[in-house]
């Protein structure tokens, strides 16, 4: 029986662009997602930025421009991102909305109409000079346990210990470096404790959450004797939001709209398509399926359904929690390149090897999943090229069609058919990782056959022909079956095998029957393997030096202005950017480090800066783009000629390199 199904993936901040971690949500998603299509249910795929909250406020006040700037272009990037990866929503809106202004009324009436609301004075931390008060992440200071500088308000990164801001030492905004004062103002709450009841049902009716998940609800949030705590869902003016129709000069909180944009999204595309929003929203006719992480599990499975309670819609049917994203063991970092944006990897690298290497890694758990970059690049070259793509290279061009009936083939295409279901379970639970392991043992299964056969072999004797076509059309069958199953992960693999085969995958239970007698068009390379050194050039794009240490303020006195000059004197120096392709330490010269570097067109230097003092780990300068003077006659030192300087603010070992913004390339020149 087809299904109503509405997928939602978390709606990414608008203050970000998105990278590698984010996507293991939104592959995991578009996977989901194409295969509910392809078993013929109905879906549909919303999403859209999440904007409100004070950082908006805070980067257009920075950059001078209204919020609608920032959204707009943020917008514009995500969604390109997001088409480049193959991922593929009905809608993609903004919660700043006016369906989701009319959603969150709606919601915010049934929650005053329940008596579910309250409102108390709180004292928090204000920036007098931003004019706004200040949430945990906007304050840093010392440690009140450890001593440690530079910690955020809510925790120490040194010590671990938890506190209120208002408890660090040394405070300051980091909007502005002030002092914060305490201020008190009235904020209005969701009283929690009245949905208890009704939450220990839905987290513990099976299906909702994943056993260990609702375990994990439960047993954090949910404790015997400990009642919810209310959740303060309003913040006082200045803030980038929707205000409270009964509360003016008070508006909602982000998290409170935020899931609401997946209604108003839904609104949204329904008013574009000529459909009933409520049909997918209410009455039940409709299942909702949110993807998150599980840093947000906690807005997803208590504040998102007691709001959906309180204004009778439709409640998630499941709730499925990924864990996060490691590279090489470790978290992403920028200092080490493993921080990628989905941009930086397109540069680089072919969408289809991640979607197909973060299948093979979701176990539809939210156990954290690591990204080890040699295991990314073997299980692509072995598994899709190795298993997959082989399979039709190897058989494509020896024979013009497919025999009339379907050979003898010793069980192998009815076997990997009989596994439809299984695979699918496992598509349905988001254990593609399951599913990637069944659909290459049938792939192992058809290369053993295709190496038993050796079409190649058959193909020099014309005697042969015969056995040839038949060997072809299995081993050919047997890929497009593959490719069927593969179809929500590849979706333009299992395209250019419809192609080939002239019988397009439409339909999970096209790998039921196999194809005979059409022609066989003219076989295009399907997917190439993964070259190291662009691997190498995507963490070396993404590698950006640590800060280095703040300077005292007496180490780094003004330098008095330099003589006027003219224009043409100026003109006379060269500065171009240039890229770092390696960076050494110069045995005899402590200060110095050798650097190579890229200028594009112009070719490579070899420059040695004195800058070793702010660089005691030189390997962090690789791949970061700096200012170079270009065209000053070479100097011998006793290491070495270099082949240029360096620009760099102050000395080491306060010397700051500086950085283009993104998009400078090597070998432009500044003017
Ligand atoms: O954590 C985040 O990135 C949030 N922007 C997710 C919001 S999901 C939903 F609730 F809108
Ligand atoms: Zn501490």
């Amino acid at each position: 029986m087809p299904r109503r199904i509405l997928v939602t993936s978390a709606l990414p901040y608008v203050n970000g662009h998105i990278h590698i971690g984010h996507l293991v949500e939104y592959l995991q998603t578009d996977i989901f997602v194409r295969f509910l299509r392809l078993q013929g249910h109905e879906v549909a795929f919303i999403c859209a930025d999440d904007v409100h909250g004070t950082a908006t406020m805070i980067a257009a006040r920075n950059r001078g421009v209204p919020e609608s700037t920032i959204i707009g272009e943020m917008a514009a990037a995500h969604q390109k991102d997001f088409a480049d990866f193959g991922i593929r929503f009905d809608h993609y809106g903004s919660t700043d909305s006016a369906s989701n202004r009319e959603s969150v009324h709606a919601i915010w009436a049934a929650l005053r109409a329940g008596g579910h609301v309250t409102s108390r004075d709180v004292t928090q931390l204000y920036d007098p000079k931003a004019g706004t008060f200040l949430a945990d992440r906007f304050v840093k200071g010392t440690c009140p346990k450890c001593g440690a500088p530079d910690q955020y308000g809510d925790s120490c990164d040194k010590c671990s210990s938890t506190f209120s801001p208002t408890e660090l030492k040394d405070a300051v905004s980091t909007l502005s470096g002030a002092k914060p004062e305490l201020r008190s103002a009235t904020h209005h709450f969701v009283q929690l404790e009245h949905f208890r009841r009704f939450l220990e049902d839905w987290v513990g009716e099976a299906g909702h959450l994943h056993p260990d998940m609702a375990k994990w609800v439960k047993n954090t949030f949910l404790r015997e004797g400990e009642p919810l705590r209310d959740w303060d869902v309003s913040r006082p003016a200045p803030y980038f939001g929707f205000e409270i129709p009964d509360a003016p000069g008070h508006f909602f909180y982000v998290w409170l709209d935020a899931p609401v944009g997946y209604v108003a999204s839904t609104r949204d595309w329904c008013a574009a398509t000529g459909q009933d929003w409520t049909s997918w929203w209410q009455g039940g006719k409709a299942e909702i399926h949110h993807v998150i992480g599980k840093d947000i599990a906690y807005f997803h499975t208590l504040f998102w359904p007691a709001n959906l309670k309180a204004v009778g819609w439709n409640l998630p049917t499941k709730v499925h929690i990924h864990g996060f994203l490691t590279v090489n063991g470790e978290k992403m970092s920028k200092s080490k390149g493993t921080f990628v944006r989905a941009r930086t990897y397109l540069d680089h690298l072919e969408a289809p090897w991640l979607r197909y290497y973060y299948a093979a890694k979701l176990n539809g758990t939210a156990e954290d999943l690591d990204m080890n970059l040699a295991e990314f690049k073997e299980k692509v070259d072995s598994d899709l090229v190795g298993k997959v793509v082989n399979l039709a290279s190897r058989t494509a061009r020896f024979v013009p069609r497919l025999t009339d009936a379907y050979p003898d083939d010793g069980g192998l295409f009815a076997r990997a058919a009989a596994e439809s279901g299984a695979i699918a379970e496992a598509y349905e639970r988001l254990d593609t990782a399951a599913a990637m392991r069944l659909i290459m043992a049938a792939a192992d299964r058809a290369n053993e056959y295709v190496a038993r056969t050796e079409p190649w072999t058959l193909k020099k004797d014309p005697t042969k022909a015969d056995e040839l076509a038949r060997v072809c059309t299995v081993a050919l069958n047997l890929f497009r079956q593959i490719c069927v199953y593969l179809a929500p992960v590849l979706p333009q693999v299992a395209a250019e095998a419809g192609r080939l085969l002239n019988a397009p995958i439409t339909a999970w239970s096209d790998a039921q029957r196999p194809v005979t007698g059409n022609a066989i068009a003219a076989y295009q390379n399907l997917m190439g393997r993964v070259d190291p050194e662009k691997l190498q050039a995507m963490i070396a794009s993404s590698t950006v030096a640590e800060p280095a240490p703040t300077p005292v303020a007496s180490a780094a006195p003004t330098e008095a202005l330099a003589a006027t000059i003219a224009f043409d004197d100026f003109a006379k120096v060269d500065l171009r950017v240039a890229q770092v392709l390696t960076a050494e330490d110069v045995p005899k010269a402590k200060k110095i480090v050798k650097l190579r570097v890229s200028l594009g067109s112009l070719g490579e230097r070899t420059i040695f800066a004195g800058i070793k003092a702010a660089f005691p780990d030189v390997a962090v300068l690789v791949g970061r783009k700096i200012v170079v003077v270009a065209n000053l006659a070479p100097r011998t030192m006793s290491f070495g000629v270099s082949e240029g300087m360096v620009i760099a603010a102050g000395e080491a070992p306060n010397a700051f390199l500086l950085t283009p913004d993104a998009g400078a390339e090597p070998g432009m020149r500044l003017h």
